[in-house]
C-alpha cells in the first residue's frame, strides 16, 4: 500500500493547520474508464488559460476540459499522469474522458473541486510559516520529485490547488499536466533552472525547506509502478491521444535501464542539491 504525501491539513482551533503527510489509503480502481457525455458545453471564446478549451457539465458536475493544442499531447499526458499520481502517493482532482455530443470528440476533463482561492493558496505556498503547515513541505517535495521525473516544466503556483476536505483537512491537489511526459517526449534531459517548476519549487523550499526523504520516497514509488500497470493505463487512453509509436516507446522505457538511470540521477541530484 502506498504512503500518501497529500498534504492533508487538519484545521485546528486558532486557525492553525497541520498536515497529515502519511495517510494510508486503499484505492479501488476501475479497470476501464467510464466515458462521460457532455450534457452542456461552455466553450470559452476568449480563454484566459493556455491549454483549456472550456467547461462542460456532466450529470450536474462541472469539468474543465482540454484538447490537444499547439503541438502538445495534452490529453494523453494529462490522463496518464492523473493515473500515475495516486500510484505514487500524491493527489489530483477526479478526471474523466468526456465525449462532446456536438462534435463526437473526446476531451480530457478535470472535475472542478472546491479549493482555496489563488491568493490564499499562494500565501500558504510561500508564507514561510511552515510550522503551521506541517507536511506541506513533504507534499511539495514529493510533487517536485514527480515533476522532475516526468519533465513537467509548468508547476507554477496556480497548478497547485488546496482542497478543503469535508473533515476540515486540506489536501494539496496537483493539476495541469499538459506540458510534460508525452509533450516532452522522449524524456532525456532535466528541467532547466529557469522553468516554472524549478523556480516555483526554489521559492517554496526557501519557505518550507526541502524534504529529501519525501522526494526520495516518491522516486521509490515511481520505481515500484510495474511496467504492466503502465501498459494497462495506456490501453485506457482513447485512440489518437498518444501516437502508437510514442506509446510503444514509453512502455518499453518504463522499468528499463534508462528509466532506472534517470531515477538514480535524480536521487543524486536531490542529495547533493544540484537538481534543486
Ligand atoms: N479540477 C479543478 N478544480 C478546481 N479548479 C480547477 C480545476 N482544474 C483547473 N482549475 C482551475 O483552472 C485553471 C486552469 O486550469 P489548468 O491549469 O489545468 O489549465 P491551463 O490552461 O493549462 O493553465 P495554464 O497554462 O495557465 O497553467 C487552474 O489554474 C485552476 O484555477
Ligand atoms: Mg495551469
Amino acid at each position: 500500500m502506498t504512503k500518501r504525501f497529500s498534504a492533508d491539513v487538519e484545521s485546528l482551533s486558532g486557525g492553525h493547520h497541520v498536515v497529515r503527510a502519511y495517510q494510508l489509503e486503499d484505492r479501488q480502481r476501475e479497470m476501464f474508464p467510464v466515458i462521460y457525455e457532455a450534457e452542456i458545453e461552455f466553450c470559452d471564446p476568449n480563454p484566459k488559460t493556455a491549454d483549456a478549451w472550456g467547461d462542460v457539465i456532466v450529470s450536474g458536475d462541472r469539468f474543465l476540459v482540454k484538447t490537444d493544442k499547439g503541438g502538445l499531447l495534452t490529453r494523453g499526458s494529462e490522463w496518464v499522469v492523473a493515473q500515475l499520481i495516486p500510484e505514487i502517493g500524491l493527489s489530483c482532482p477526479d478526471v474523466g474522458i468526456i465525449r462532446m455530443r456536438s462534435t463526437d470528440e473526446y476531451f480530457f476533463g478535470s472535475k472542478y473541486t472546491p479549493v482555496a482561492d489563488k491568493v490564499k493558496t499562494r500565501q500558504i505556498l510561500h508564507s514561510g510559516e511552515s510550522q503551521k503547515h506541517i507536511g506541506l513541505k513533504a507534499a511539495l517535495s514529493a510533487a517536485f520529485a514527480m515533476d522532475m521525473f516526468l519533465n513537467n516544466e509548468d508547476r507554477h503556483d496556480e497548478n497547485f490547488l488546496l482542497h478543503y476536505a469535508s473533515s476540515g483537512r486540506r489536501i494539496l491537489l496537483l493539476i495541469d499536466h499538459a506540458r510534460c511526459l508525452f509533450s516532452a517526449w522522449p524524456i532525456q534531459q532535466y528541467l532547466p533552472e529557469s522553468c516554472n517548476t524549478r523556480s516555483t519549487a526554489k521559492k517554496s523550499f526557501l519557505c518550507h525547506g526541502f524534504d529529501l526523504e519525501a522526494a526520495l520516497y516518491t522516486l521509490d514509488q515511481i520505481a515500484k509502478v510495474a511496467p504492466q500497470k503502465v501498459i494497462e493505463i495506456l490501453r485506457q487512453v482513447p485512440k489518437g491521444w498518444v501516437p502508437e509509436q510514442v506509446a510503444d516507446e514509453f512502455s518499453a522505457w518504463w522499468g528499463s535501464p534508462a528509466f532506472r538511470e534517470r531515477l538514480a540521477a535524480l536521487r543524486m541530484g536531490f542529495e547533493d542539491g544540484s537538481l534543486l
